[in-house]
């Protein structure tokens, strides 16, 4: 199972400030330096995180790949096109959302999809589509004939306590992915909690994770960091 670590946080996180810290291409090195299998990012239209600069030098210094995430515009079709990253995910965007809130509309945003998946196919980039857990809609995605589909895991990490009928949900939809000949990948909400159950299904390859990841760093790295800053002005006041 490949992991693949999104890391639009640390961007988030930056432009906070609107400065050059944490800057996520540092952090995509100690990914992969700790064993992720690629970088994920989602260039918005909006540009609220990552930013055009960022994807420009992941693709310049990500060892393993990169898995760009987009909305099907025409601006990043050709963005994608130009730089040509290793994996293109086809995802909605709503301005107003916090995070990409539910799957693509595979029957209203049909023809954007298949004219975006053409393209980028076009420019030998592999293609996925982030969609709902259901099987119609996996259906309806195998249509636009992308290499993958990302499974929406939102809806099972909201209720993964229960999560029986939405653990069963994506099995079928992985499932029916797998019969249409797709790769399967799945993201959204998963947490150290919650991953076990979902990194079991045997039809996934790919989970994308981002925001728990770097929740986790901080709170693991928060000593390390207080104590360097400790140091420092401790230092200062002695050679002072
Ligand atoms: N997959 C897709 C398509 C996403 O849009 C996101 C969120 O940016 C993720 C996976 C990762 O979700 P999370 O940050 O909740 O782990």
């Amino acid at each position: 199972m490949r992991l693949y670590i999104n890391i639009d946080h640390a961007a988030t996180l930056r432009q906070a400030r609107k400065t050059d810290e944490p800057d996520p291409v540092r952090v995509a090195v100690l990914a992969e330096l700790a064993g992720a299998d690629g970088i994920t990012v989602h260039l918005r239209e909006d540009r609220r995180h990552i930013q055009d600069r960022d994807v420009e030098l992941l693709l310049g210094t990500v060892r393993t790949v990169v898995n760009l995430e987009l909305a099907a515009t025409d601006e990043m079709v050709g963005i994608a096109a130009r730089l040509r990253p290793h994996q293109a995910t086809l995802v909605p965007e709503r301005r107003e959302e916090i995070t990409t809130e539910g799957g693509l509309d595979c029957g209203k945003g049909g023809a954007r999809i298949a004219d975006a998946v053409r393209k980028l196919r076009a420019a030998g980039i592999r293609t996925s589509l982030f969609i709902d857990p259901d099987p119609a809609t996996v259906r309806a995605a195998a249509a636009f004939a992308p290499d993958a589909v990302e499974l929406h895991t939102g809806r099972y990490a909201h209720h993964w306590r229960q999560a029986g009928p939405f653990l069963d949900e994506l099995r079928a939809a992985a499932a029916e992915a797998r019969r249409a000949g797709l790769a399967v990948h799945a993201g959204h909400g998963l947490t150290y909690e919650n991953v076990a159950p979902v990194a079991a299904l045997a039809d996934l390859e790919e989970l994308n994770i981002g925001h728990s990841v770097l929740s986790r760093a901080v709170l693991t790295g928060i000593g390390e960091a207080v104590r360097e800053m400790r140091q420092r002005i401790d230092r200062a006041r002695v050679t002072a």
